[in-house]
């Protein structure tokens, strides 16, 4: 590990305590002018850290999004993370890495999206600084009628780390969406290229977008009423978040066959037993949202009695 990241890792570790120099530099062994330096990169890299002659460093906000941060935090190896401060769409550029041959494990994370995207042709609202826009390159050994697995897995991973990271609980709207307090905090879009010789992925692309601050002036009026965020203005650490949204979905990914996150995505699964409006090809239908099967599909009982095994889709609570 390098000195910056070291003394990342020690003035993380700090919790907003000072740390003297003199301290950091017998801890790492390295001289009080290698800590200089690496203090001065840190504040490059965006770090905030306030220095006071006699106490000595302390990091003034938690919420860098960097890679050496998020190093700070992960704990699954082999991850190749990038960061960027504002891409067009980290899934198109996901994409375009898995088009050329990327590897399993390559992270794309911007703290900016100029084209977002969201699911069924929408967009999705990334501002500056304020969301969590994350890609992931997957390379699943899985036939394609299972690639849902990779967005419920990750659904639940999204929850499970909103839980460390912040005071709230989290749920999940079937298929794709996580809600705190009834608003939605999180999106996410799987998008995958079909292997056509062998039916199953060449490569899938794990797309989250996560609201972590309130926007100033707060979210475009068109989503105001059904989203929220993390925390309001200050607070929340996205590097932290990132690393906890991986660990939680590489750990179902590895095992992904055997579906041990189902039982979890069911007990969190918002709609159940809710009255709810489908969108089909023939208009909007009423429904009551029954329960979520093995394969994570949505069992719904229409107004006039026939029932259906959602896999895809666009559902909403009927209020
Ligand atoms: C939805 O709610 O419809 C899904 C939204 C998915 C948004 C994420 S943000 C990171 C990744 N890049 C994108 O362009 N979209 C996904």
């Amino acid at each position: 590990m390098h000195v910056k990241e070291q003394v990342a890792k020690a003035l993380t570790a700090a919790d907003g305590g000072f740390i003297s120099g003199g301290e950091l530099a017998l801890h790492l062994g390295v001289s009080r002018n290698a800590v200089w330096k690496a203090i001065k990169a840190l504040k490059a890299d965006g770090y905030r850290v306030e220095s006071i002659v006699g106490k000595g460093y302390r990091l003034l906000t938690s919420d860098v999004l960097c890679e050496d941060r998020i190093r700070c935090f992960l704990k699954t190896e082999g991850l190749l993370v990038q960061v960027h401060s504002c891409v067009t769409s980290t899934n198109r550029l996901a994409k375009t890495c898995a088009e050329q041959g990327a590897a399993e494990g390559t992270v794309i994370i911007a703290a900016q999206q100029t084209e977002g995207r969201g699911r069924l042709g929408r967009s999705f609202c990334s501002p500056p600084d304020t969301g969590l826009y994350m890609s992931v390159v997957l390379r699943p050994k899985i036939p394609a009628s299972e690639a849902l697995s990779i967005t419920t897995a990750a659904a639940v991973a999204v929850c499970r780390a909103i839980e460390a990271v912040s005071p709230h609980a989290a749920q999940i709207k079937w298929v794709n969406d996580v809600f705190c307090e009834g608003k939605k905090v999180c999106g996410i879009l799987t998008e995958a290229s079909l292997d056509t010789e062998t039916g199953g992925l060449s490569y899938a692309v794990l797309g989250i977008g996560i609201n972590v601050h309130t926007p100033r002036g707060g979210f475009p009026p068109e989503i105001a009423d059904i989203a929220t965020a993390l925390f309001e203005e200050e607070g929340g650490d996205r590097s932290r978040l990132a690393a906890a949204v991986l660990d939680a979905f590489f750990e179902e990914y590895t095992r992904l066959g055997e579906g041990r996150f189902v039982e979890e995505y069911r007990r969190r699964s918002l709609l159940v037993d809710r009255p709810v409006t489908v969108k089909t090809s023939a208009g909007d239908r009423g429904a009551t949202a029954l329960g979520v099967d093995e394969e994570c599909r949505l069992l719904v009982r229409y107004d006039n009695g026939e029932t259906a095994r959602l896999s895809s889709g666009d559902v909403s609570i009927r209020l």
